[in-house]
């Protein structure tokens, strides 16, 4: 894989604080997904809110993860993952694979229904989307490794309103179903975010 790194000058490369960028990274709002990994009884998974599409055709995602995570032994044994995305639903989920409450592997995925398509790797039956992804490449950099996805298959389940984190709050963002009042661009109107 081709890579670019901007070689800068020592002197000029003083870097922001950790909080100064810690603080403003909590403007970026996310969708709050979950990254299901292992197969059979050797699963677990995390809340992220770092996966973004690569491509289209082939159909490729990507999210970051922290190599500290216990996900990321069993993402790398197995070589399959999957991207929950999750709705309002799922804020117990997004909680519980997030570490709150010290739950670990296999403990995080009890009280919802989880599916198998092509991998084999659990998802959420009930996720607005779930994305079956293979492993395509992986570029381990500082604390993360950025993971492309090859989307194997997915599948998509309610209309409910989507799980947003922001500013360190989880919040619901829902449009306006009714199609008469959609604009003029034929987009959804936006109708509410609300904190949840
Ligand atoms: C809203 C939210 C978004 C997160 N996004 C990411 C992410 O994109 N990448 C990541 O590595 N960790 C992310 N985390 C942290 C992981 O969910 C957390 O470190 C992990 O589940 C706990 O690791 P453990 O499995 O080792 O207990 C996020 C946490 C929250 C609450």
């Amino acid at each position: 894989m081709n890579s670019i790194v901007r070689r800068i000058d020592e002197g000029l490369r003083q870097g922001v604080a950790v909080d100064d960028f810690r603080g403003a990274m909590r403007d970026l709002a996310g969708g709050v997904s979950v990254v299901t990994v292992g197969r059979g009884d050797e699963i677990s998974g995390m809340t992220v809110t770092s996966v973004s599409s690569l491509s289209v055709e082939p159909a490729t995602l990507i999210v970051s993860i922290n190599r500290q995570a216990s996900s990321w032994p069993l993402l790398k044994k197995h070589g399959v993952f999957g991207v929950n995305v999750l709705s309002i639903e799922h804020r117990d989920v997004a909680e519980r694979f997030s570490g709150a409450g010290g739950l670990s592997g296999a403990e995080r995925f009890a009280g919802a229904e989880w599916v198998n398509l092509v991998s084999g790797v659990p998802l959420l039956a009930g996720a607005l989307v779930a994305f079956d992804c293979e492993v395509e490449h992986v570029v381990e950099r500082h604390s993360h490794a950025i993971v492309i996805g090859r989307v194997l298959d997915l599948r998509i389940s309610t209309g409910a309103p989507a799980l947003v984190y922001w500013q360190r709050q989880y919040l619901a963002l829902d449009h306006d179903r009714d199609s008469s009042t959609r604009s003029e661009t034929g987009l959804p109107t936006p109708k509410a975010l609300w904190q949840i």
